[in-house]
């Protein structure tokens, strides 16, 4: 795909592209990036490549680990090319225990049996990147800067052709609890739209990200 060179953040306009080279030619990404050209359908890997750009600008943009934020990005969607079955037979060989709505929803399983893929195949092992990819669907409450900016990055990335995408990033470049709290808003919106289960862990995440918020809303307004 063809990266982009400039991604405005914060009103600016910060150069990403010599990061986002640098971090590409990494012997792991390199091995990453193989399997996954490999794998998966040129739509899904474009999407994983826009989901690093747009995450490490924004990792840029709150001082996070652009290191960590560019693996995770890589390797949320590394399971996507998985049927369900080929997923529902790697969480029976991984011994793994789902939970009652899991183990109905084969769309959240890519995350689940994708931290076991990145352990096995690319010896991860740093916990805030296995993280990211197990929430990256769902969100968590506990989640960490690396999970929040891929769970958002996820959402947000510039092939996403929904108009939520657009507004959540702008907040995004401001207030990364913010966006956690509009990505949970919106999937829960599109889920009850289509009359679909959903996750607890996307309930809580938009709850405690709701606490959060109101929380610094009722400090500023003590000071102003
Ligand atoms: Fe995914
Ligand atoms: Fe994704």
């Amino acid at each position: 795909m063809t990266i982009n060179k400039t991604i405005p953040v914060n009103g600016k306009v910060r150069s990403t592209f010599p990061k986002i080279m640098e971090l590409r030619k990494q012997p792991k990404s390199i091995a990453i990036q193989n399997y996954l050209i490999e794998k998966l359908e040129p739509e899904r890997y474009n999407h994983v490549l826009s989901v690093q750009e747009t995450a490490v600008a924004l990792a840029m943009l709150h001082n996070a680990d652009v290191q960590k934020v560019s693996l995770a990005a890589l390797l949320h969607d590394v399971v996507k090319w998985m049927s369900d079955e080929q997923l529902y037979a790697a969480v029976s060989q991984y011994k793994i225990e789902l939970d009652p709505i899991e183990k109905n929803m084969p769309a959240l399983l890519h995350a689940i049996v994708g931290v076991k893929h990145a352990i096995d195949l690319f010896e991860i092992t740093d916990l805030d990147i296995l993280e990211a990819i197990r929430c990256h669907t769902t969100g968590n409450t506990s989640m960490g800067t690396i999970a929040k900016l891929i769970y958002v990055a996820d959402f947000v990335e510039p092939t996403r052709d929904y108009i939520e995408a657009a507004q959540v990033r702008k907040i995004a470049e401001k207030d990364l609890n913010q966006a956690v709290h509009h990505v949970a808003l919106s999937k829960i919106k599109f889920l009850l739209q289509k009359g679909s289960i959903i996750h607890p862990n996307t309930i809580h995440t938009y709850n405690s990200t709701l606490a959060t918020i109101t929380e610094k809303n009722n400090m500023l307004s003590k000071i102003n």
